[in-house]
C-alpha cells in the first residue's frame, strides 16, 4: 500500500518512522515533510492546505492511505473533502471528519458536548461577541485564577490565566471586541480554573471499537519548573508515573467510554486519534481539552512505545475491525527532549546548520523543524522546535538521561532546550516504587 503523511513535525517523522518498518508498506510520501522524513520516503511539496493538490496527487501516486498529522486540514475538512469526490471517497483518511475535529475546532462545541455526555471537566459558559456584558458579569461570580479561552483554533495561543478580575476583564474585551485572536475569538468560554497535574490520553478508534494506547506527559512551558510562556511542547514522557491501574481505570469509564459511546449516538464517525487533555484533580481525571490527532512532542514518546504495525492498525481503522487487535506496549520508558532555537516561542533565527545527528547512538532522533538544504548538502534549522530526542529506560531517569547525552551531543547555533524534564514526576516514581 502506497501511503501519504500530512504534515512537517516531529509527529510525523516519527509516524513515517513507524509506517516505514510495516511490512504492508509499499511507497511512502510525506507533504511538506522535514529532512528526517526525506530519509524515510519521498518529501513531496504541498501544502497541508491544498487538498485539491493533495487528491491529484493522492490518484496519481495510487495512494491508499493518507494519515492527517495536524489539527488544521481536519477542522478545515480534509476528510470530507476525500469522501464527497468520487474517486478519492475509496481512500482511507486516518483523521475525523470537519464535524467530529470540532472538538478541536471549538471549544464551545467541546465543553457542550462533554456536558451532554456527563463527562468531568471544569464548568463553564460561553459567550458571543453581543454578550460582552453578560461575560463580564459571569466574571465576578467567579474566583480568581480566570480561565478564558477563544473557542476557534489560535495555534495553542488561544487559552489566557488571568490571576486577578481587571486583567481578565480586559481579555474578555480584548477577545470579543477586538478580535484578538480572530475569528477565534468571536466566541469565548470562561470556565472554573482546576488545580492538578496534566497527563494526555490517546485512543485510536474506527467509529466503532476504539484502542487504548500509551498516555504520556508533555511539558508546554518554555521554563524550568514550568514557568514562560507556552510552547508547542518542549518535551514529553510515557508512561507517566502517577497514572497507576485505577486511575487509568477511572479515565476509561468515566471519559474515554463515554465519548466514544456520545460521537456513536450522536452519528458522528470519527476514524483517527482522539487526544484527551486531562488533569488529575485530586486522584479524579477531567478534561481540560479534546484534540483531534496526536499530540507532538507526545506521538515522539507514545508512538515508539507501540509494538503493533501501526499501518495495520491503521488498515483496521479503516475497515472498522480494530477490535480484532491488540496493542502491545514496550514496558520501557521513553523519554523525549526538544531542542529549540534560543527566542522560541518568541521570535528566533532560522537557517542554522545542524550537526552531530551521527554521533547519537542512544536516542531516536526526530526532526521537527529541520529541511535539508540542497545547496550546502546539510541539515539546516527551519522552526522553533528543531529536533526531538527519545531514548528508552528501564526507569524514567535513565531515559531522561539518554536523551541529554544525545542532546549535548547535537550542535547547532542557539540550541536550547528544558533540562528539568521528568524532576516533577520523581515523587510518584518514589511512591509508586
Ligand atoms: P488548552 O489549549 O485547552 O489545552 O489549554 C492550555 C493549557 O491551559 C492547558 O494545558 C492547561 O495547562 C491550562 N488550562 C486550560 N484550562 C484550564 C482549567 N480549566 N484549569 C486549569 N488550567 C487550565
Ligand atoms: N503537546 C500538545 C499538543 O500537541 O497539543
Amino acid at each position: 500500500m502506497n501511503v501519504l503523511i500530512i504534515g512537517s513535525g516531529g509527529r510525523e517523522h516519527v509516524m513515517a518512522w513507524k509506517i516505514s518498518q510495516s511490512s504492508l508498506l509499499s511507497r511512502l510520501f510525506i507533504a511538506p515533510g522535514n529532512a528526517g522524513t526525506a530519509s524515510l520516503g519521498q518529501n513531496i511539496s504541498i501544502s497541508v492546505s491544498d487538498f485539491e493538490k493533495i487528491g491529484r496527487f493522492c490518484l496519481e501516486k495510487q495512494i491508499g492511505m493518507v494519515v492527517v498529522g495536524p489539527e488544521a486540514p481536519l477542522v478545515d475538512g480534509i476528510h470530507d473533502f476525500f469522501l464527497a469526490h468520487p474517486d478519492l471517497k475509496k481512500i482511507s483518511v486516518i483523521g475525523p471528519q470537519r464535524n467530529a475535529a470540532m472538538l478541536e475546532g471549538s471549544k464551545d462545541f467541546a465543553k457542550a458536548f462533554l456536558t451532554r455526555h456527563h463527562i468531568p471537566t471544569a464548568r463553564y459558559r460561553s459567550f458571543s461577541k453581543d454578550e460582552v456584558n453578560d461575560a463580564l458579569h459571569f466574571l465576578k461570580s467567579m474566583t480568581a485564577p480566570y480561565v478564558i479561552k477563544a473557542d476557534g483554533l489560535a495555534a495553542g495561543k488561544g487559552v489566557l490565566i488571568c490571576n486577578d478580575l481587571p486583567e481578565a476583564e480586559h481579555e474578555v474585551k480584548a477577545m470579543l471586541i477586538d478580535t484578538k485572536f480572530g475569528e477565534a475569538s468571536r466566541k469565548i468560554v470562561i470556565e472554573e480554573f482546576l488545580q492538578g497535574i496534566e497527563i494526555s490520553a490517546f485512543v485510536l478508534t474506527d467509529g466503532i471499537h476504539y484502542q487504548i494506547l500509551p498516555s504520556a506527559k508533555d511539558y508546554k512551558r518554555i521554563g524550568e519548573g514550568d514557568t514562560g510562556p507556552n510552547t508547542g511542547g518542549m518535551g514529553s514522557v510515557s508512561p507517566v508515573p502517577f497514572a497507576d491501574e485505577i486511575f487509568n481505570k477511572k479515565i476509561e469509564e468515566k471519559i474515554i467510554t463515554p465519548t466514544i459511546r456520545g460521537l456513536i449516538s450522536e452519528g458522528i464517525e470519527y476514524k483517527g486519534f482522539i487526544f484527551f487533555g486531562l488533569i488529575n484533580v485530586n486522584g479524579e481525571p477531567f478534561v481540560i481539552e479534546y484534540n483531534a490527532r496526536m499530540g507532538d512532542p507526545e506521538a515522539e514518546s507514545v508512538i515508539p512505545r507501540i509494538k503493533n504495525d501501526l499501518l495495520e492498525m491503521f488498515v483496521a481503522v479503516g475497515n472498522q475491525t480494530l477490535d480484532r487487535l491488540t496493542v502491545e506496549t514496550d514496558p520501557r520508558y521513553a523519554a523525549t527532549v526538544m531542542l529549540v532555537s534560543e527566542g522560541y516561542p518568541g521570535s528566533y533565527e532560522k537557517n542554522k546548520p545542524v550537526a552531530g545527528l551521527d554521533e547519537v547512538k542512544d536516542s531516536i532522533v526526530f526532526h521537527a523543524g529541520t529541511i535539508f538544504d540542497q545547496e550546502k548538502q546539510q541539515v539546516i534549522t527551519q522552526g522553533g522546535r528543531v529536533l526531538a530526542l527519545t531514548s528508552f529506560g528501564s526507569t524514567m531517569q535513565e531515559a531522561f538521561d539518554r536523551s541529554y547525552e544525545s542532546a549535548y551531543l547535537i550542535r547547532f547555533e542557539n540550541k536550547a532546550f528544558r533540562k528539568d524534564l521528568g524532576r516533577d514526576l520523581m515523587k510518584y516514581v518514589f511512591l509508586n516504587a
